[in-house]
């Protein structure tokens, strides 16, 4: 039993502890992100060991941001690796000069448009234009995807709004800050869950801690792909 619109983000100390969930997890979850906190411990060779030796897909959370030069060169090295997907920047330069450096791979190039992190405060902080978050959110989605983007990261209250862009045809969403039905939010402030998610027009969704945290990691995943193949995830909220 697995599902790839399920993403398990393998938030592990380091690559030996991720491995070691993964092996737990077994045929139960089949696509996995790795991010910025486990590519510096190791994390690239366990993202090439679970593709090579498990059969697993990989989500390499990067999110590149650099000159257009420094992009294209980063996404080169990368994509002889042939993972699922890659995250950058959605700046439209920058989403060029990934798909560029993407060039004949299989690796699909996803914009981060906002990080769901920030509130209005942060982005005044950080000089980012007025206009709500979800506003901009659907604004940079746009001009990522126009820009060649194979598809977008987004909270899932953006999911409906993007998923609506004629831009958003046969591209992907994919949304972090899932948590499931009666389960406890974290730090995440903004959840949905899994079926309302992919009932929104999300393709995969990402989740932590509910999984890797919970006394019974299987049972959680199963939990999770359970609910993502319920009614209410065939029923759009659109
Ligand atoms: O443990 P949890 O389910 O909160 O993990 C969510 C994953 O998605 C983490 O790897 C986190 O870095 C990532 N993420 C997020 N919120 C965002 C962007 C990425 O939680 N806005």
């Amino acid at each position: 039993m697995s599902d790839d619109r399920l993403i398990l983000a393998l938030d592990l100390p380091d690559a030996l502890a991720g491995l070691e969930m993964a092996n737990r997890l077994g045929d139960t979850v089949n696509f996995y992100k790795i991010g910025l906190g486990m590519l510096t411990g190791g994390g690239l060779a366990l993202a090439n060991e679970l593709k090579d030796e498990h059969g697993k897909r990989i989500f390499l959370d990067m999110k590149l941001f650099d000159i257009g030069a420094t992009i294209e060169a980063a996404v080169r090295g990368i994509a002889r690796f042939n993972h699922d997907f890659l995250t950058v920047h959605g700046d439209p330069y920058v989403v060029r000069a990934a798909a560029e450096g993407r060039g004949g791979a299989d690796t699909k190039i996803l914009a981060v448009t906002i990080l769901t992190s920030l509130d209005r405060a942060d982005m005044d902080d950080a000089c980012i234009k007025d206009g709500s978050p979800a506003d901009l959110v659907v604004e940079r989605a746009t001009r990522a995807l126009e820009a060649g983007a194979d598809g977008v990261i987004c909270s899932p209250h953006e999911a409906a709004l993007v998923r609506a862009l004629p831009e958003a045809e046969g591209r992907l969403i994919v949304t972090p800050g899932v948590r499931p039905a009666g389960g406890d939010a974290g730090d995440q402030k903004r959840v949905m869950t899994p079926a309302e998610a992919v009932a929104d027009g999300a393709d995969h969704i990402v989740v932590g801690r509910p999984i890797w945290r919970a006394d019974d990691p299987v049972a959680a995943a199963k939990a999770i792909i359970t609910e993502l193949n319920s009614p209410q995830a065939h029923t759009p909220n659109r």
